[in-house]
């Protein structure tokens, strides 16, 4: 079969999806599946990737897309090399058995690609158009999370609208929650907008900042608790999804939350793997997180994050629906210790979305 793997897209995590696919790119049976590697530039546009693009941080330097020279992308039956125009999809997607978009945040892990494949009839990794959007969005991920009945933290949603015609209403509003509180564009990922306020100054200056990638912002009650994340997987048969051992994420490079840099950069973050909580502790929180995929409707692969307070409560953080997939990130980390190796975990994916 011939799998299109996509990466970079129109968005804060550009990066972040580079890193994932050269991991995929790797792992990929290379003896079983033709590989067909696809950028999606940051200005939009889509090119066939040339042989020396770069996946990795290097020297501190993000990767991205290479637009020039042969990363060009070459429509089927032309024959020189020509740039797609912004917004124009390659020809070869609709030629392969499977797309794998190894890509996070809009425009990449929101239903949008998702539903381009679904117009041209390709099979895809991963979820699908009404479970990647509502993952994408943190109000409604909670609305229907919280009418699953798992627990959410208390939020306030800052619309556009709002926030420029009734500010201090909205203010007020997010003050009730108690400081600190974070503040969070509603549709990003990657802790991209994300910061942290103590007091009015702080918040309004923490909405405009979030503000920079969406014009829809939460606010969230800061809550205090271990980070305990756990990684869901669909079953090939009629079986429910499986999850994997909870592991705790730490902060170890002295930054206050998982911010961009604790999360990507060497040596910032931890984890440890089974989380060390009670035994059925752990047992409550993969159901949750399974329930949490249920409630979505995701399919493939999802990684769920939970707070585990002190008093030994068990809050739902977020859901992922294409999270972060280089072989050292959390959620493959998670499966290779629950026993379902990186390179076993692609092939997983790609039958999934073939079966
Ligand atoms: N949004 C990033 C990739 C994650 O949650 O892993
Ligand atoms: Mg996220």
């Amino acid at each position: 079969p011939r799998v299109a793997v996509v990466f970079g897209g129109r968005n804060s995590e550009h990066a972040v999806s580079l890193m994932g696919a050269g991991s995929v790119l790797d792992a990929i049976d290379r003896s079983k599946y033709e590989v067909i590697p696809i950028g999606i530039a940051q200005d939009g546009r889509w090119v066939l990737a040339a042989s020396d693009q770069r996946f990795a941080i290097e020297d501190g330097e993000l990767p991205s897309v290479d637009t020039t020279g042969a990363a060009l992308a070459l429509p089927s039956g032309s024959g020189s090399l020509v740039a797609y125009d912004p917004g124009a999809i390659p020809v070869e997607l609709g030629s392969v058995d499977v797309v794998f978009p190894v890509m996070h945040g809009p425009y990449a892990e929101d239903g949008t690609i998702q539903g381009l494949l679904e117009m041209a009839g390709v099979r895809y990794v991963g979820s699908g158009v009404l479970a990647s959007a509502v993952g994408m969005d943190k109000a409604y991920m909670k609305t229907v999370i919280a009418a699953a009945g798992l627990p959410t933290g208390p939020y306030v949603v800052i619309r556009d609208r709002d926030w420029r015609l009734n500010r201090e209403q909205v203010l007020k509003e997010a003050e009730e929650l108690g400081y600190p509180v974070f503040v969070k564009p509603a549709r990003a990922g990657s802790s991209q907008g994300i910061s942290k306020a103590s007091d009015r100054a702080e918040l309004e200056s923490a909405v405009e900042f979030a503000r920079q990638h969406d014009p829809k912002v939460l606010v969230e009650a800061a809550i205090v608790g271990r980070e305990i994340e756990c990684a869901v997987l669909q079953s090939l048969g009629d079986e429910p999804a499986a999850a994997s051992l909870p592991g705790e994420v730490r902060v170890e490079g002295g930054q206050e939350f998982f911010d961009f840099e604790a999360k990507y950069y060497p040596d910032q973050m931890s984890l440890t793997v089974p989380a060390d909580i009670p035994q059925e502790t752990a047992e409550e929180l993969r159901a949750m997180a399974v329930r949490a995929f249920e409630a979505l409707e995701c399919e493939g692969l999802a990684r769920v994050d939970f707070f585990y307070t002190a008093d030994g409560k068990l809050i739902f953080n977020e859901i992922n629906t294409m999270p972060g997939f280089t072989s050292l990130s959390v959620a493959p980390q998670l499966w290779a210790a629950s026993g379902l190796s990186y390179p076993a975990l692609v092939e997983r994916l790609i039958q999934l979305a073939l079966s």
